[in-house]
């Protein structure tokens, strides 16, 4: 595979939690191929469907380790053995509606669950570098036309969004007091960074309530898409976006420990905020049949309607920019769905991210 990162990845000892969900699966498999060792730390896949089952990546990875972050003795523990030098800290629950079901879970996973991983970076020192993702929802959403900046303040209507946001003055706290750039070389030796990506599309994402696994599981039994929010404006970016921009940002932090430690959004150019009925008629296309059915419900949880990040910051400072329009990465990831009954699925996830690098 074509490397993007000048075989900085290779041989470095990375730890991915979350690595059994949507995300934490391709960031592990790229960095596999990357040359990199590996470790994941998560609860089991959802389903025999996700992509961590059907591309196999849990056996090619050094450890595919099973445990709860909530439990931070454990994380200390798994820290102290696995003596990782890059952390990339995804595990979460991730899902708005969910939250409102069991905002407690939410909260103590989101939440204390990022404590206990920046105190196991903490009491581990070969960590040298964390990257903690939280998401575009953390920021005090005004549903208003101007996209959000990385010093915006930070909210949350839901208990997701709430809880993303709530991580993220953790982060800034433990930064300050723990990971302080001014003490850095002195009092510790780890770069700290927050990151927000957008609505996150890719094959192999199987979530209940998100649009595209939705207009899939449609689309395989031949029924109407159920849409929900259709006029619902969105950020939506391929995973290998954010993830791009992860493994960059980790890469400058590495190298300049002080420059980089800091929040950062990797959301896709302003021409990618398309409606949720609109990504779904693009599922559509690629599939070549399908239809949409209106299930809007005027007494429907709230939901943010109009969410975008301003990502000049991530472009000017890092040379970080996104590839594919939305369009292009509702068709990428449709690619992924057509292609997993019959092909080899880590072969399918290689050529997607060989494509993607070199997209023009
Ligand atoms: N998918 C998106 O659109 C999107 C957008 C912005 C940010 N994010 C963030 O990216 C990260 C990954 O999201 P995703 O879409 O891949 O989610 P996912 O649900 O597919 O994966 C979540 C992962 O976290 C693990 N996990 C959950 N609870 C855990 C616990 N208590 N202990 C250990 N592991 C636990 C799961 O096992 C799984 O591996 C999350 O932090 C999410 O908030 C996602």
């Amino acid at each position: 595979m074509i490397d993007a990162f000048n075989n900085f990845y290779r041989g470095k000892r990375i730890l991915v939690t979350g690595h059994t969900g949507f995300k934490g699966s391709w960031l592990s498999i790229w960095l596999h191929e990357l040359g990199a060792e590996v470790f994941g730390v998560a609860l089991d896949p959802y389903s025999d469907k996700d992509n961590f089952v059907l591309s196999g990546i849990g056996n090619k990875i050094e450890a595919d380790i099973r445990a709860d972050v909530c439990d931070g003795d454990k994380m200390k523990e798994l820290f102290a053995s696995v003596r990782p030098e890059i952390v990339f800290h995804l595990a979460a629950q991730p899902l708005v509606r969910l939250s409102y079901e069991i905002p407690v879970e939410t909260y103590r996973t989101n939440v204390m669950g990022t404590i206990n991983i920046m105190e196991a970076i903490r009491a581990t020192d070969s960590v040298r570098v964390g990257v903690m993702i939280t998401t575009d929802k953390c920021y005090d959403n005004k549903e208003q036309l101007r996209a959000y900046k990385e010093n915006d303040p930070f909210g949350g209507y839901d208990p997701y969004s709430s809880s993303k946001g709530a991580c993220e003055i953790a982060i800034q706290s433990w930064r300050r007091s723990f990971f302080n750039p001014d003490d850095y070389g002195k009092k510790h030796n780890v770069s700290l960074a927050s990151v927000r990506a957008g609505n996150v599309i890719g094959g192999g994402d199987w979530a209940k309530d998100r649009i595209i696994p939705d207009c899939v599981r449609s689309l395989e039994v031949g029924q109407p898409i159920g849409i929900r929010n259709p006029k619902a404006v969105r950020p939506w970016e391929h995973v290998l976006e954010p993830l791009s921009g992860y493994l960059l940002l980790a890469q400058k932090m590495w190298l300049s420990p002080t420059e980089y430690c800091e929040g950062w959004n990797f959301g896709p150019d302003q021409d990618s905020t398309l409606t949720v009925l609109e990504v779904a008629n693009a599922m559509i296309k690629s599939f070549g049949y399908g239809e949409l059915k209106d299930v809007s419900d005027p007494n429907a949880l709230h939901e943010a309607k109009l969410l975008m990040l301003d990502i000049t910051k991530a472009k000017t400072r890092l040379g970080w920019r996104p590839r594919l329009n939305a369009i292009q990465a509702v068709g990428l990831t449709a690619d992924w769905y057509l292609r997993y009954r019959n092909e080899d699925v880590y072969g399918v996830c290689i050529d997607e991210i060989e494509r993607f690098i070199q997209w023009k």
